[in-house]
């Protein structure tokens, strides 16, 4: 396959921009016409994929819209209903679906994402604070000039740093960020294990539609996208979910139950994840971290758990086998192509230092989003089945460990052997160690797809 267009595409879809800091604006629209005057300002702002052969920008802004956001510019009805359903319906209507319940049910979200006032999503990452506060600044003039939007809340979130070096730790203390797919077409350094496993044992990338809309997916099909074919084409959808971390809870739950468990702490904390805190594969590494692997591009995400039926070495249930089984069905890991997504997001919130005093009511966790060309297929697949339900892991009910809405009585089953040290255990009365805040679904729309909106010119026929 060609290179895509890149300069068509949003920068935000093909590549982690791997910036530090971002804040994250939402807006309300209020008047059609001047809301597209304003993307049509916006337009020369927004980065696009072209390659940065000068170095990183100090910053980026992309934008994305809710399917209310596309009404507001009066977009023609006949596209307005040809969008898929569960974009139409908003990620809050899912709740049902996606297992948000409970403590997670949208009743208990953030006050931004309960009126439905919420139409478009601006993201800015940059190099520095001030590098992000400097585009913000121009796009707020941008919106101040056109009277374009209100801008609702915005959202900051930034790496957790090291003596003042960015790292790309999580709040509970591990490496995020190994694992995102390879797809054709996409320029980016690819690496084994990212792409679909091939049966020779390779991995290649997986096709262009399971990202982007427009181009055929891995069943060879066009992805289920809005009319006219030109607003679609180069666009994808985006998953927006904040997802808060109780650190006192999984801090403590881990040293309570590690306290009997023969491995220790570290390797009960790597059981959770199928990776060690460093990164390390646990697949690959079973007993000990091994920077060695984690520097390794050709290593650190090429694994596969055939030989691992029984969880002996990655437990069944930890976080990565669980939400990127690969191999683990079976049929050389066809089954799981078209489940794939691409995480984008970072943490918000003061981080904690290891043995410093937590709390779960300080507001910290991740920007969770996900880009995927089908909502439905992709993301609420990964949510539903694999996250909140375990059968097709064989798991029962059980949910994901980590990030499971297990309201006190979820359990997980460590696999083991016959070794002192790798004894089978049992985590019950899991409690939430993640809680939903709020999110929603978005349309991240390529350039033409914004000229046109800016234009007025979105043309069903
Ligand atoms: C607070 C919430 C979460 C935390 C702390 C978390 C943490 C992690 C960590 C530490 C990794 C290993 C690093 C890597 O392989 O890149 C990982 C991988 C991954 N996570 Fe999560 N995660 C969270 C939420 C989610 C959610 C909501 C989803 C999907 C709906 C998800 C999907 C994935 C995927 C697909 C991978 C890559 C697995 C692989 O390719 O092997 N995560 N996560």
């Amino acid at each position: 396959m060609s290179k895509l267009n890149e300069t068509d595409i949003q920068g935000f879809v093909l590549r982690g921009y791997n910036l530090p800091f971002a804040r994250y604006l939402f807006l309300h629209f209020e008047d059609s016409a001047r809301a597209r005057a304003l993307v049509g300002r916006l337009l020369p702002v927004i980065t696009t994929g072209q390659r940065w052969d000068h170095g990183k920008p100090q910053s980026t802004a992309n934008i994305a819209f809710t399917h209310r956001g596309l009404a507001a510019f009066d977009l023609p009805e006949a596209t307005l209903l040809s969008f898929p359903v569960e974009f139409l319906q908003g990620m809050k209507d899912r709740a049902a679906i996606l297992g948000d319940t409970g403590i997670n049910a949208p009743e208990h979200w953030d006050k931004l994402w309960l009126d439905n006032h919420v139409h478009a999503w601006l993201g800015i990452n940059g190099q520095s604070p001030e590098a992000v506060d400097a585009r913000c600044s121009q796009i707020q003039a941008l919106m101040q000039e056109t009277g374009g939007a209100m801008q609702l809340a915005w959202q900051d979130a930034a790496a957790i740093m090291d003596d003042g070096k960015p790292t790309s730790r999580e709040h509970f203390g591990y490496t995020d960020g190994f694992g995102n797919p390879d797809y054709l077409g996409v320029e980016r350094s690819t690496q084994p294990g990212q792409g679909k496993l091939m049966p020779d044992g390779t991995w290649a990338p997986l096709a262009t539609g399971e990202l982007l809309l427009g181009y055929a997916d891995e069943a060879g099909e066009l992805p289920v996208a809005p009319v006219p074919h030109i607003l679609a084409c180069n666009g994808t959808f985006m998953v927006y979910r904040k997802l808060h971390q109780n650190l006192a809870t999984f801090r403590a739950y881990l040293e309570e139950r590690s306290a009997q468990y023969g491995g220790g702490m570290e390797k009960l904390a790597a059981k959770f994840i199928g990776r060690w805190r460093d990164g390390t594969p646990v697949e690959l590494s079973p007993d000990w971290p091994d920077p060695a692997i984690v520097q390794d591009p050709n290593r650190n995400t090429n694994f596969t758990y055939g030989a691992d039926p029984q969880g002996t070495r990655c437990p069944i249930g930890a976080h990565v086998r669980r939400v990127h089984p690969r191999d683990a069905f079976g049929f050389n890991g066809r089954l799981i192509d078209r489940r794939r997504i691409t995480r984008r997001g970072l943490p918000y919130g003061r981080p904690v230092p290891e043995g410093e005093p937590a709390s779960d009511a300080e507001d910290r966790g991740i920007v969770f989003m996900a880009l995927n060309a089908s909502l439905s297929r992709q993301f609420e697949f990964v949510q539903q089945q694999w996250i909140e339900y375990g059968n097709d892991a064989h798991q029962g009910n059980d949910k994901d460990m980590l990030i499971g809405n297990h309201r006190g009585h979820g359990k997980f089953v460590v696999q083991g052997d016959l070794s002192a040290t790798n004894p089978p255990f049992l985590c019950t009365h899991l409690p939430n160690f993640v809680e939903l805040r709020g999110g929603d679904y978005f349309f991240l729309p390529s350039i033409t797809a914004l000229g046109m909106i800016a234009m007025g010119l979105v043309d069903p026929r």
